[in-house]
């Protein structure tokens, strides 16, 4: 027994060594947007990911305070918060994930489209910079419309030089946070072991939950499959009308965002097996841009995964989501294009 004892601990020693935070690499990540009803709740979560060695605060007001406030929790980040424009290049410098969720949130009656004028001018400029100050980190688009605010950052990427389609990612995690929560609910299983993929884009009906393949597998009827979809369509919108007024989803957002961003992280750490849907540039359909499984690496997206056998309620959303997807790709592009 002494012996099995010895061996086990010294296992877990070893396994401890492996993984704990001291012996993980440094990593700088940059929230931009930082002060906002995402960033403050995302900076808070990400400085508790053991991960993560430099945080970096990012807004155009409101830094100072935030990163002072979680500076203060002792985990093993650094937190530094940056104020303005030309304080911008320092807040990215050395940076190998920068997550945005800068820009205007809806309100009760406005469809995510309608944040297009002004988040898409945020979404280029501080693209723009990432451009010159890292180019090659990770970005993780928040900002909305992720159907345009991703080819718009991959346009500004491609006129800068820069561009890498591996390291692009439109975040669509909280459609598959939704999806999990409100399909455990329905089918009466623990939630904790849902999985849900979501494809197609981050939008009304661009959003396609994939509860043909959810697991653990239900005997849900057609109808209560058809409830579920767009209830996952429509979960931003619920969101939006409960705050009235006073914005969209921050806190589930803030903790999407930390799922993906530490998913981003473990895969350039070499952790094996990293999978997460995400917007990304792709070829699993004939647009240019499509959310589906991703497998992360050291380099970003390892793989893009196809899209598994659809039921033909899918199959349906799927064709249905194409011209309007299309046009929010499109309209990205031509706006990069033209300014
Ligand atoms: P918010 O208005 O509370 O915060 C936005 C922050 O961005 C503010 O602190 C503001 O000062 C900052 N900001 C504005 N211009 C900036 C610039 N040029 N550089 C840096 N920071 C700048 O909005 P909230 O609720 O945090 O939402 C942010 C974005 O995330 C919105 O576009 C919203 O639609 C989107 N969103 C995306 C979701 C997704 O699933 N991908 C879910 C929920 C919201």
């Amino acid at each position: 027994a002494a012996l099995r004892n010895r061996s086990s601990s010294s296992s877990s020693h070893l396994l401890r060594r492996c993984y704990s935070s001291e012996s993980a690499p440094e990593r700088k990540v940059a929230i931009l947007g930082a002060a906002g009803g995402i960033g403050q709740p995302l900076a808070l979560l990400m400085k508790l990911n053991p991960l993560v060695s430099k945080l970096s605060l990012y807004d155009i007001a409101g830094t100072p305070g935030v990163a002072a406030d979680v500076s203060h929790i002792n985990t093993r980040s650094e937190v530094a918060g940056f104020m303005g424009e030309d304080q911008l290049g320092q807040a990215l410098e050395g940076s190998d994930i920068v997550i945005i969720p800068a820009g205007v949130p809806r309100k009760p009656g406005m469809t995510r489209d309608d944040l297009f004028n002004i988040n898409a001018g945020i979404v280029k400029s501080l693209c723009t910079a990432i451009a010159k100050y890292c180019p090659n980190a990770l970005v993780n688009m928040i900002s909305n419309p992720v159907n345009s605010t991703v080819p718009i950052a991959a346009e500004v990427f491609k006129k800068a030089g820069t561009y890498d389609e591996k390291k692009l990612f439109g975040v669509t995690t909280l459609d598959v946070v939704r999806a999990k929560t409100f399909y455990a609910g329905k089918a009466k299983v623990p939630v904790s072991e849902v999985n849900v993929p979501v494809v197609g884009g981050h939008a009304g009906i661009t959003i396609l939950p994939l509860f043909s393949q959810a697991t653990p597998k239900s005997n849900l009827a057609d109808d209560e499959i058809a409830a579920l979809t767009k209830r996952t369509q429509d979960g931003g919108t619920e969101v939006v009308e409960a705050k009235a007024g006073k914005g969209s989803a921050t806190l589930s957002m803030a903790y999407a965002g930390a799922v993906f961003a530490d998913a981003c992280l473990k895969g350039l750490n070499g952790v094996p097996d990293v999978v997460e849907c995400s917007f990304v540039q792709s070829n699993v359909t004939e647009l240019t841009f499509f959310a589906s499984k991703v497998r992360l690496g050291k380099n970003g997206v390892e793989e893009v995964l196809g899209l598994g056998p659809l039921s033909d309620y899918e199959k349906q959303g799927l064709e249905s989501l194409k011209p309007e997807l299309k046009a929010s790709i499109e309209k990205g592009i031509k706006f990069a294009s033209a300014n």
